[in-house]
Order: structure tokens, then sequence, then C-alpha cells
């Protein structure tokens, strides 16, 4: 293949006319029926999960590979919402002058090319496939401690990761070389133990397998491929859920704070409340599904931006009220230690710590539900990507089957939903976060400046809404991106490349021969 052709091939667009045209294919047309509102309702329901449930704490204490932010967590969530801000305002405005599903991924395709619409699509898996595996990981945190506030319990070894029952027992040992008391290495150290001195061996290996982040991904796979109509009620009452939670969370643990708790306040200094910030961005990631509703939306113009940028403002309000309440409750010191073996379900823990039982086990119940919500979303999302990438050619055409009986994209629903379950089972909630993080962010920075490439590709365009100041704010958005993904570990970064590294691979291998795109 001559070299010029190879380049026009990796760099072949995907015109916006025919994108459009698609949806013109695709049958009568969605119904318009959503307002600002509505879409506002539907970005919490996508958004608040196991960011604000699980992640926080880790971003207040640090970890082994990383600073934490400690009372300054709030700050780092300011931080990360003007980041996404930046970011919302990029998605509405591509989201209204493509306005069809297939998000970041499409508008890559239309603006940068097919190589970097494959590199999208294929990052976004990190952000749904991996997401998923996270956000079932803290689930299981809270349906453990929800079992706990029971009176009943799991096994430990059927309940958790290798690396957090390590975890326990470095921390713990450290903890005794440094003298601390007995209380304070008691639960880390007997949490572990019993992982291990309960687990069944299989040839000297102690097994340790988070059973219920397994099965809730299986169930979740099982429910999307005989199809859900994910309707606005349902939605209503998940929204209200999790905001009755989140409220009882932060009216019953102020009550419980102990200023002193706050002092230092960033013990880390800005070192700490950047790492902080990586973290917790994944407390955001959902708004950008919003924009995935523009072709239903009534008045895209108005109700798109409002939508999306008011679910994000709404959600950092109640994230920094959180991380207020969550960093007063308890002492960053302790954190580090009580949270060993606890990571998954620190506000759980926070009442717990206050002894405070009953209200962790409501906590846990209402968390369980709201990260249910979020599952079923990210699931979906995924399956969708891999749909939307095989319809074009760059995946093998099974992948986009459809169900007789149930209409869903049934094979990538089953095989998503099936790898995200085996390693949900195995995975470290941090890693996995981490991973969901860098790959999101990356399409974020993709989606940034696809706004400035298709304003000079196409600029007349008709654009129900505009990113104010194009260029300076798409560029300040990527390089907002740019600079929280600096902000993660370097072991991530190496998982990052190792992952695109198997993309090309799989493009290069197959997609770059397969695709549809100028084939009659
Ligand atoms: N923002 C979603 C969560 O926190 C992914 O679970």
């Amino acid at each position: 293949m001559g070299e010029n052709k190879l380049t026009r091939q990796l760099f072949r667009l995907k015109s916006l006319t025919s994108i459009l045209a698609e949806t013109h294919e695709a049958g009568p047309k969605l119904k318009k029926a959503l307002g600002s509102f509505d879409l506002m309702v539907f970005g919490i329901g996508v958004i608040i999960g196991a960011g604000i449930f699980a992640t926080i704490g880790t971003a207040a204490a640090g970890d082994a590979l990383r600073l934490g932010a400690g009372p300054a967590l709030i700050v780092s969530f300011a931080i990360t919402a003007l980041v996404c801000g930046f970011a919302a305002l990029c998605y509405a405005e591509l989201a209204t002058l493509i306005p069809i599903a297939g998000s970041a991924y499409t508008y890559a395709y239309a603006s940068f090319g097919e190589l970097i619409a494959w590199i999208i699509g294929w990052d976004l898996v990190l952000e749904y496939g991996v997401g998923t595996i996270a956000v079932a990981v803290s689930w299981s945190g809270y349906f453990n401690a929800f079992l706990r506030g029971l009176g009943l319990s799991l096994p430990a070894w059927a309940s958790m990761d290798y690396r957090t029952a390590w975890q326990g027992f470095s921390q713990a040992a450290g903890i005794v070389k440094s003298g601390s008391s007995f209380e304070q290495l008691a639960p880390a150290l007997q949490h572990a133990w019993t992982a291990y001195a309960s687990a069944p061996h299989f040839f000297g290996l102690p097994i340790i397998f988070n059973f219920p982040a397994c099965a809730i991904v299986l169930l979740l796979t099982l429910i999307l491929v005989i199809g859900i109509k994910e309707s606005a009620r349902f939605n209503a009452a998940i929204v209200t859920v999790k905001l009755l939670i989140i409220a009882f969370f932060i009216g019953l643990g102020m009550f419980f704070i102990k200023p002193h708790n706050w002092v230092p306040f960033a013990p880390h200094g800005f070192a700490g409340i950047k790492a902080g910030a990586a973290i917790v961005f994944f407390a955001f990631i959902g708004f950008d599904v919003v924009s995935t509703m523009a072709e239903e939306t009534k008045q895209p113009k108005k109700d798109l931006p409002i939508g999306i940028i008011g679910s994000l403002i709404v959600c950092t309000l109640i994230y920094m009220a959180v991380s207020a309440v969550f960093t007063g409750m308890v002492p960053v010191s302790l954190l580090s230690t009580t949270l060993a073996n606890q990571k998954a379900e620190p506000l759980a823990m926070a009442m717990s710590y206050n002894h405070l039982d009953w209200a962790a086990g409501i906590i846990a119940f209402g968390a369980i539900i709201a990260q249910t919500a979020v599952l079923l979303v990210l699931q979906l999302g995924q399956s969708r990507i891999f749909y939307s990438m095989s319809r074009d050619g760059l995946l093998p055409s099974p992948f986009a089957v459809i169900h007789p009986k149930f209409k869903t994209p049934y094979v990538t629903t089953i095989l998503g939903g099936v790898f995200a379950a085996l390693i949900a089972a195995f995975a470290n909630i941090d890693e996995m976060a981490d991973l969901t993080n860098i790959g999101t962010l990356f399409a974020f920075v993709l989606v940034c400046l696809g706004v400035v490439i298709l304003r000079i590709k196409e600029p007349h365009k008709p654009r129900a809404f505009k990113v104010p100041f194009s260029p300076v704010v798409p560029l300040l958005g990527a390089g907002a991106c740019v600079f929280l993904m600096t902000g993660l570990p370097g072991i991530t970064w190496i998982r990052f490349f190792v992952w695109l590294a198997i993309g090309f691979v799989v493009y290069f291998g197959y997609s770059l021969r397969h695709s549809l795109l100028h084939k009659p």
C-alpha cells in the first residue's frame, strides 16, 4: 500500500452529511420530549455513583502510589468541576452539531478521521467497560456493609480482592513498626487476616474472589440482553433515592464533625490536592452521556447546555458538601488505616467510625441502589459503542447482531458483561478507577480539540449551541484534562499505553481493511 494511500485511509472522514443521513435512515425519529430539567435529572442519575461513594476515601487519604488531599478534598472537587465544565461546553456544541448516538466516537469520525475515531472508541471501553468494573467493586463494598448492618456477612475471601487484602497486611505491619495502638491496627489486620486464613486454597494459593461484584455485573448483563425501557419515572425515583441518601449523610454526619479533623487543611499541599482531583474525576463521569440525548431534546440550543452544565453544578455542590462532612467526621491520619479494607465503602465507614452502625446500613442500602443505576448506564454505553464500531466495519460484524426477539445488541452486551464480571472478581477499585479516569480524560481532550477542528472544517454547519470564546475555551479544556491526567500514577499511564497499543494491533490487523467507509 502506498504511503499516501495509507495516510488517506487512516484519516478518512465520515462526512457530517452522511452521519446525519444515517439518523434519517434509522426509521422514525426519536420524540423530542425532553426539557432542560429532564436532562438535569437524567444527568444526576448517571453521574452520582462510586465516585462519591467510594473513591473519595483514597482521594482524601492517598495510597501507596500518591499523596492524599486531606480535608482540602473540597478544593480537589472544585478543580475537577472546572475541568469538566470546559469539557461539558464542548460536548454540548458537538452534541447539537451531530445529534446522534455514539457520542465522542462519532464526533471524532467526523472531525479527525478514522484512526482517531478508532482510538476514541477503543478508549471509551476504558470509560464504560473499566468504569463498570470500578463501580461494581464499590457496589460490592456497600453490599457487604449492608449485610453487616443486618448482622450477616459473606466470608472475607469472597468479598474482596488480593491487593486490598495485601494492603491490609502491609499497612498493619507498618503500624506495628511505628508503634501505633492496637485499635488502629485491629480492623485492617483482622479483615485481611480473615480473608487469607479462611480462604479455600488452590495449590497453596489462597483464593480471594469478589463474588458480589462479579454477580451484579452478570445480573445486569442479563437484564440488558432482555432489554429494559428505562422510563423517566424510574430514573426520577433513582435520583430521589440518591439525593435522599446523600442528604441523610450530610444531615446526620454534620453533627459528628470535629473541626480539628480539618487541620491541617492540606497536609500534602498542592500535590495532594491535584492527586485528589485526578481521582475524584471519576465522580463526574457521566455528564457526557447527557450529550447523547441531543436528538430527544425539545430545544437543544437552550436545554442541552442547561441540562449538562446544570447537572454538573448540582453534583459539584453535593460533592463539596459530602467531602467537607466526610473529612470532618474521620481524622485523615486514621483514614488510610481504617480504610485499608473498606476502600470501597468510605461513607459507611465514616458512620461506623462514629458508632452509627445503623446509619451505615441505611447509607449502604442507598448506595447500592444509586450504583446499580450507574452500572446499568455504563454497561449499556459499552455495548452501544462496540455496536457502533462494528456497524462501521471496524469490529467484526457479529458484534452488531441484534437479538431477533429482544432487539438488543446481545453479542456485545454478553461479551462485555462477562469480561467485566470476571475482572471485577479480582480487581482493585483504585486501579480500575484510575484507568477509567485516564481513558475518559483522553477522550475529553479529543472532544475539546474536535470542536476547534470542526469549526475550521465545517464553519457553516448550523450549531444550535456554540462554545463561547472558541478556540480559547476548547483549548483550555483540552489543557485542563491533560493536567488532570498528569495527576494519575505512572502505572496507570503504562496500563493506558498498553491498552492503546493493543488497540493499534487490532486496528491495523483488522479494522483498517474491513472499514465500511467509502465502500459501496
Ligand atoms: N460518575 C459515576 C460514578 O461515580 C461513574 O459512579
